[in-house]
């Protein structure tokens, strides 16, 4: 068996992780009928057609085909090995894997590996150095008087790196770690005298989680005028900024629960609106929102709401990120800050009840910052200027989608500059024909469509006996009884290979003792492409009180597309059925069919 795990382990691990809340945690999922359904996460799509099954625990996706059930989804989606899937699942669900299986190593590079290793001791380090030695004092007064409480300083694992020459140096020599490989990872310089000194310095650190709770780097903030204000990891295979997002780990749960998150600029900023309850805050590291990160938030949430600090460059920067996060389908508010705040400075001065009440529900619309935002390029008291703004405003409006939204702006616009309410919609359809265009149209591609034109096009391109297997086959997942009395008629006689595979597969399954339960049938399956096929098998629909007669259409079919060897094989046995059911009139036709293909065999063969 591969991997050493018990076979019921990772059948009760299975069980104890529903895929509905494993998938929930990185699609947004709606239910749909029986099924739920949200935007795939293995491909770029607008429209869901992302599917999961709560019954059968699979996920299947109509638009790139990819299915499998919870453990195979993990290991696409996080790209884990078998065995890292099946230890993060126990981990969730608080199961113990037997010591002896927990040390496979798993697909990162060994220097990565020690540098994760490295991240956890070392946030474990300045941590306690932080809270209980003399070496953290003056760290840990800097955090108190910004107002961190021994609470958040445990949450966030904050930690403080003396400023000492090689302490940090000595203590990873001691625990082992290549020194040249702890330079690589962002812990360690290395001077002129090629000595190894700590590279982070009397700073407060910050450790920087991946998205399952892992250090990947430290964000270290200077208590004095030191230069930079904050020093960061570089970059690296395990801490890649543009794909991190700070706090997502944390955040995740409250992100799906309400359905919203929060993005900040600082690790501060994210730490503080938590104080103050605002618990979907997450943060970019120090660089500008990425197109993946912007995906990555999209997957999970319709709202985003940007809270950037109120000075110039936040401002500018908010407008960069509104329309990225616009562009990948997000709904986008931006929180309104009174002009030289951040939001930690906001939280300090006026108390959460405001921050939340006043910032952040109260956040401004999307096409309402735009307007706000577009002014400052012009001095609205010139005739000139303001229909320069008026076209610049139009040209965002004539981008939103919905038409409710179109006209709800409009309006405003009309009024604010008295202009009438017919001028401006045709300035939009005008722009509408130029921007949108074409694009309209693949809007209306509800899933319920995707799913219907990948029905037909399956069901179109197969011939008969192809569409027979599938059918068949879809009746057996389901059902032991059918799968048994498919084996003594046809056994493993499918025409089509893959199929072939999945019978063999699915008769063992069957004979050692197991119920029907397609979930679990797959992991007995190792190729992920035939796993994917299973899946997509067990959505085909299936009457729940099929005839025998249906059935042994099917078998016939099937049998019809075969070698005449296997045929008269599978026809003796069919007559056989037919005397033993006391339908002598069947036996004889079958009889001759029989005759009718020996005669041919023996004409071709002279
Ligand atoms: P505090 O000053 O501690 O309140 O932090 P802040 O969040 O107000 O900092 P600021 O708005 O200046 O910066 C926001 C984010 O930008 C920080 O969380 C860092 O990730 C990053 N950042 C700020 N200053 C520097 C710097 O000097 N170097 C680098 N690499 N990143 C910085
Ligand atoms: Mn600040």
């Amino acid at each position: 068996m591969p991997y050493q795990i018990p076979e019921e382990t990772i059948e009760q691990i299975r069980r104890s992780n529903d895929i509905v809340d494993i998938v929930g945690e990185y699609v947004q999922l709606k239910k749909q009928g029986r099924n739920y359904f949200g935007l795939c996460p293995f491909h770029s799509e607008k429209s869901p057609s992302f599917s999961v099954t709560q019954d059968k625990q699979i996920f299947h996706c109509f638009g790139c085909g990819k299915g499998g059930n919870v453990v195979t989804f993990v290991m696409e989606v996080e790209g884990f090995s078998f065995y890292q899937a099946i230890q993060f699942l126990a981990e969730k669900s608080g199961q113990e894997l037997p010591d002896s299986v927990s040390n496979e190593e798993d697909n990162l590079t060994k220097d990565s590996h020690d540098s994760l290793k490295a991240y956890e001791w070392l946030t474990k380090l300045y941590h306690h150095l932080l809270r209980h030695t003399k070496e953290g004092k003056e760290g840990l007064s800097y955090l108190k008087e910004r107002g961190f409480t021994d609470e958040i300083i445990d949450t966030f694992q904050l930690g403080f790196a003396p400023n000492t020459k090689d302490f940090i140096a000595q203590f990873l020599e001691k625990k082992g770690f290549h020194k040249q490989n702890m330079v690589k990872a962002g812990v360690l310089t290395i001077n002129d005298q090629n000595e190894f000194l700590d590279r982070f310095r009397g700073r407060v650190i910050f450790p920087i989680r991946n998205h399952i709770g892992k250090s990947v780097g430290f964000g270290g903030r200077t208590i004095s005028d030191q230069k930079p204000k904050y020093l960061n990891s570089p970059e690296s295979e395990l801490f890649q900024k543009g794909k991190l997002l700070y706090n997502f780990d944390l955040a995740r749960s409250t992100i799906r629960k309400e359905e919203i998150a929060v993005l900040f600029e600082g690790y501060v900023d994210v730490i503080s609106a938590y104080k103050a309850g605002v618990l979907n805050g997450v943060a970019t590291l120090g660089t500008s929102i990425t197109d993946s990160q912007a995906k990555l938030l999209r997957r999970y949430v319709d709202t985003v709401i940007i809270c950037y600090d109120a000075d110039n460059a936040g401002i500018n920067a908010t407008y960069k990120a509104a329309k990225l996060l616009k562009k990948v389908g997000c709904n986008v508010k931006v929180a309104q800050l009174p002009i030289g705040y951040d939001p930690d400075e906001y939280i300090s001065s006026y108390g959460a009840d405001r921050f939340k009440n006043e910032v952040i529900q109260a956040s401004d619309t999307y096409m309402k910052f735009m307007m706000k935002y577009l002014r400052k390029d012009y001095n609205l008291n010139l005739e000139g200027d303001r229909i320069q703004y008026v076209e610049h405003v139009i040209d965002e409006i004539a981008l939103m989608e919905r038409p409710i939204e179109r006209e709800h702006y409009l309006r405003e616009l009309a009024n604010e500059f008295e202009l009438s309410i017919e001028t401006l919609t045709q300035e939009i359809q005008s722009r509408r024909q130029k921007i949108v265009g074409k694009q309209d149209n693949p809007k209306q591609n509800s899933h319920t469509k995707v799913i219907k034109d990948f029905r037909q096009s399956t069901k179109k391109l197969m011939p008969a006996y192809h569409n027979a297997e599938r059918q068949l086959l879809a009746y057996m997942i389901h059902d032991g009884s059918i799968a048994d009395k498919v084996k003594d008629e046809l056994g493993a006689s499918f025409n089509i290979d893959e199929h072939k595979v999945i019978v063999t597969h699915l008769y063992a399954f069957y004979e050692e003792g197991n119920d029907p339960n397609v979930s679990h049938f797959i992991e007995t399956l190792h190729q992920t492409t035939v796993q994917g096929t299973v899946v997509q098998l067990a959505m085909i629909p299936v009457q729940q009180d099929i005839s025998d007669k249906e059935i042994n259409d099917y078998i016939r079919i099937i049998l019809s597309e075969q070698s005449d060897h296997a045929k008269i094989r599978s026809l003796r046995a069919e007559q056989k059925l037919a005397e033993q059911q006391n339908d002598p009139v069947k036996a004889a036709q079958i009889g001759m069919e029989i005759l009718e293909i020996q005669k041919r065999i023996k004409n071709s063969n002279h």
